[in-house]
């Protein structure tokens, strides 16, 4: 496995990939991997000839009241992850090697980015969707594969890639789940002993909001008040969101839903934010 901490490194490496015929996949992360990023690296492996991961923990794409710096790292458990999947090369730039002096670009997707976590993450989208755009420019890939528990920011990256034709295919991959439901997640770490044990709730809430659908409930503010009592249902919740939107532009939906509907939540255990969401009565 080769490891790269700068464009120049890696350009070289692209180019012996693309002399000898073999596409690429690209999985974005932001390190402090887990078995969710590794099923990402599978669903890659299995889209291309070579699979890039790029590390970087992006400052754009954290608000002046989020901590940078206590985002959890290890390069040297990351390095073992990617070397058990097969990863062909990780690109872990320093933050000059992705914003040199001089940097003057953003790139920005309208209307996907206001609700859901963009109303409460202002300028988050903006960031990801830069940094991305950046990593897309530099490692070129065929294919980006990206996991669907950040459902909007898949949605997000999907409509720049479209929007601005960038050559490459969007993948995104079902979300890892701990035995008790809980989302794998980086931030996860960060929970204490009591908010691991009610973090379940999170995924509990989904599946009665899924249940009722597959019932034959349509009603949003129904299903959205069925979720947030499954929720709210052991200990006080601190609950960012919960929305039913419709699961392919995101725009919240007021009538019954007939089109593919979207159930997704943000809440707060201490200064941990999860997120999760289920496309209602997907198999
Ligand atoms: O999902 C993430 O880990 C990040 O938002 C991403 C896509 C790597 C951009 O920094």
């Amino acid at each position: 496995m080769r490891w790269f901490g700068d464009v120049a490194g890696l350009g070289a490496w692209w180019r012996e990939v693309r002399r000898d015929g073999a596409t690429i996949a690209l999985v974005p992360t932001m390190g402090y991997l887990h078995a969710g990023h590794g099923a990402l690296m599978e669903e890659a492996r299995r889209r291309a000839d070579r699979v890039v991961v790029s590390i970087f923990v992006n400052p754009t794409q954290f608000g002046p009241s989020e901590d940078i710096d206590r985002y959890p790292r290890d390069l040297d458990r990351d390095r073992a992850l990617c070397l058990a999947r097969g990863v062909d090369a990780v690109f872990a730039p320093s933050v000059g090697e992705i914003y040199p002096s001089g940097f003057a670009t953003t790139v920005e997707v309208a209307g996907l980015t206001s609700g859901l976590c963009g109303a409460s993450r202002p300028g988050h989208f903006r960031g990801v969707t830069t940094v991305v755009a950046r990593l897309f420019g530099i490692v070129r890939p065929d294919v980006a594969v990206f996991g669907e528990k950040d459902f909007q920011q898949l949605a997000v990256i999907r409509r720049m890639v479209r929007d601005l034709a960038i050559p490459l295919e969007v993948v995104g991959a079902r979300t890892v789940r701990e035995p008790d439901g809980l989302a794998l997640s980086s931030r996860n770490v960060y929970l204490d002993a009591d908010e691991r044990a009610r973090a379940p709730c999170i995924f509990r809430s989904l599946e009665s909001a899924d249940r009722a659908w597959r019932d034959g409930e349509r009603d949003p503010a129904r299903l959205v008040s069925l979720a947030r009592e499954t929720l709210e249902s052991g200990a006080p919740v601190d609950v960012d969101y919960v929305e039913v939107v419709d699961a392919e532009d995101l725009t919240p939906l007021q009538a019954p839903a007939l089109r593919p509907a979207l159930l997704a939540l943000a809440v707060r255990f201490g200064a941990t934010r999860l997120i999760d969401n289920r496309v209602l009565g997907r198999p």
